[in-house]
């Protein structure tokens, strides 16, 4: 019976899980949409008031070649990739520190293991779901 529970644990934590984007969905709302806007086309009420434009989320894949940048959007959202608009040098505020979810893994570049919170994780999933999506 124990074992029993124990899978259904597991099954449940899967980096695919619906729970999952649906807290990512929550998590970009309340932390992200501000600035990058409800539909994630960069147009959120505090992008009038920032110097530099704020980037369009739903865009991603598909200024990528077509390929959602899972483990990029993981490192600009906990804040281990700089970008212009990161790392302290722009408005961006560092997640990294300020999300929870315990500890969790992705697959990086060449068979590599990034490490990151599980609402990283979480968010950059929901942000998948939304690729190429108007207004
Ligand atoms: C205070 C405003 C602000 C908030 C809040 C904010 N961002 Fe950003 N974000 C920016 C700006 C401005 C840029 C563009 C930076 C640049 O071009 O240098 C950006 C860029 C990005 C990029 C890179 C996009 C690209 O085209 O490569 C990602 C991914 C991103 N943000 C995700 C998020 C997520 C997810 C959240 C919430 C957890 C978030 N941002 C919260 C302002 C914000």
């Amino acid at each position: 019976m124990r074992r029993i529970l124990l899978l259904a644990s597991l099954a449940m934590a899967g980096p695919v899980a619906a729970d999952g984007v649906e807290n990512g969905h929550e998590l970009y709302m309340s932390r992200c949409a501000a600035c990058h806007g409800e539909k994630a086309h960069g147009d959120g009420p505090m992008a009038a008031l920032l110097t530099i434009p704020v980037a369009d989320l739903a865009t991603l894949s598909a200024r990528n070649g077509g390929v959602f940048p899972r483990v990029d959007v993981v490192l600009t959202i906990d804040g281990r990739m700089t970008l212009r608009g990161h790392g302290g040098e722009g408005p961006m505020p560092v997640f990294g520190p300020i999300l929870g979810g315990g500890s969790a893994v992705l697959d990086g570049p060449d068979d590599t293991i990034v490490e990151t919170r599980g609402d990283v994780i979480d968010i950059a999933l929901y942000l998948e779901t939304i690729q190429g999506e108007g207004n």
